[in-house]
């Protein structure tokens, strides 16, 4: 057999075991198998094929903003052309190109351009690649109130669409995804879906996300792990100081968000601490008075789902942001929805972070309703149901969060609660020392 042959043979049996591999076992499927379902090839969108397709925009450094796009011509250039008024392009911004080869499946070409400086909560129309449709973008705010929506573990079935639905009504400003986007896995065509489907929300807002174990798509040695999510969301790691596009910052209205990698080295030898020290170590509170930090696998869960999976990263990296006084964590994972009181180390500490556990967007796995009881002093809310979260940051101490549903309407919240920053507690102040001994010790 040719090595052709043996490489589609390969890919047969591949899409054959993942069609029909049962769930993970600690997810089941209570609800009607009907939302569950990956949203068919092809029912998104029609659009013409050499167009620009699967648009989205992501932070990129400070008044910049990323914007990426996929062609299938391989002859389309990867230039951006922007301004304040639909149809007049006042500014143009030359970008770059990749592709990637994944057993069989050969991706377009993929664009990114960063386009600025841009002016604050303003409108922008712009339009990829000479051709095409004209979206529109807003920026966010310079200063409080902000509002980012949030939501995990996303998929691509009949409840992700109603999450994104919420999520559109409740005009975010930026959305925080912590991993677990496409639920691909390994079947490349579905990143291209998934790209479509959120096209129209992902090409208005800046999507920020960081990986999932759903993104590693590594099969033994004959593909690259995190080849197709490296290539397609491109986030600006590069511009916050980070070697690899798995963990970065950004700022934003008063703002540092730290996005931390689950699925890359981050003992306290590795490339990930390293670099996670130094970026903590430029936090100033006077300009970002709110720190927040996501990633995959969550370090304080109480659901019988992926229970200690986070324990490993949390002993190695929970005394740094500790240190740093972290508001709020936020991790996917665990499909369903829970949220912590202030705790450190295991126990409830004032100085502590509100631990959020989100892994509730929509995928095909189903939701995770099996909880330990008695229910952790720690914990104070927990549901298994889809939905999204908001976080409206309204001043340099006072935030509202809120969970919601999809079986409620959206302005229906399930668990709502005023979060008073660290910085106003006088924590920070506090920790001034242990925090410079702390990310000065080698
Ligand atoms: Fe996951």
């Amino acid at each position: 057999m040719e090595l052709k042959q043996q490489k589609l043979l390969l890919v047969l049996i591949l899409t054959l075991l993942f069609a029909t591999a049962t769930p993970d076992s600690e997810y089941v499927r209570p609800l009607p198998r009907k939302t569950l379902t990956t949203i068919p090839w092809d029912s998104i969108s029609k659009a013409h094929s050499s167009y620009p397709q699967q648009v989205h925009i992501s932070l990129a450094g400070d008044k910049h903003m990323r914007v990426t796009w996929i062609t299938d011509d391989k002859h389309s250039p990867s230039y951006v052309e922007y301004g304040t008024l639909p149809g007049r392009y006042d500014s143009i911004a030359e970008g770059e190109c990749t592709s990637y080869n994944y057993l069989l499946y050969s991706s377009g070409k993929i664009h990114h351009a960063v386009i600025g400086p841009l002016e604050d909560n303003t409108a922008y129309f712009y339009r990829c690649g000479g051709k095409g449709a004209e979206f529109e973008l807003k920026t966010p705010p310079a200063q409080f109130p902000i509002t980012f929506a949030v939501a995990g573990d996303l998929g691509q079935t009949g409840w992700t669409k109603s999450t994104l639905a919420h999520i559109d009504q409740c005009k975010y400003d930026v959305y925080l995804l912590p991993g677990d986007l496409s639920y691909a896995d390994c079947m490349q065509h579905l990143w291209d879906n998934f790209g479509k489907l959120v096209e129209p929300f992902a090409s208005t807002r800046p999507w920020m996300v960081t990986e999932g174990n759903h993104e590693e798509e590594n099969i033994l040695l004959l593909t690259d792990e995190f080849v197709s999510y490296n290539s397609r969301w491109k986030m600006p790691f590069e511009e916050s100081g980070s070697t690899s596009n798995l963990y970065y910052s950004f700022e934003v209205a008063g703002v540092h968000v730290i996005m931390l990698g689950s699925y890359a080295d981050y003992d306290v030898y590795s490339e990930q601490y390293r670099w996670l020290k130094e970026d903590l170590s430029k936090v100033d509170r006077k300009r970002t008075p709110w720190l927040l930090v996501l990633f995959h696998v969550p370090w304080y869960n109480s659901n019988k789902a992926h229970q200690g999976a986070g324990d490993d990263m949390m002993a190695a990296m929970e005394p740094l942001l500790y240190a740093a006084s972290v508001d709020l964590v936020i991790a996917g994972h665990v499909h369903a929805y829970e949220r912590s009181k202030r705790l450190y180390n295991g126990r409830l500490d004032p100085c502590g972070a509100v631990h959020i556990t989100i892994g509730d967007g929509g995928n095909r796995e189903g939701l995770a309703h099996k909880y330990i009881n008695p229910q952790p002093k720690w914990s104070e809310f927990r549901e298994a149901s889809f939905g999204h979260g908001e976080l409206k940051i309204v001043n340099s101490t006072h935030a509202f969060w809120s969970w919601h549903r999809n079986d409620d309407d959206e302005p229906v919240k399930a668990d709502d609660i005023w979060i008073t920053s660290l910085v106003s507690s006088r924590c920070v102040d506090q920790k001034t020392h242990e925090l410079r001994s702390t990310l000065l010790t080698p």
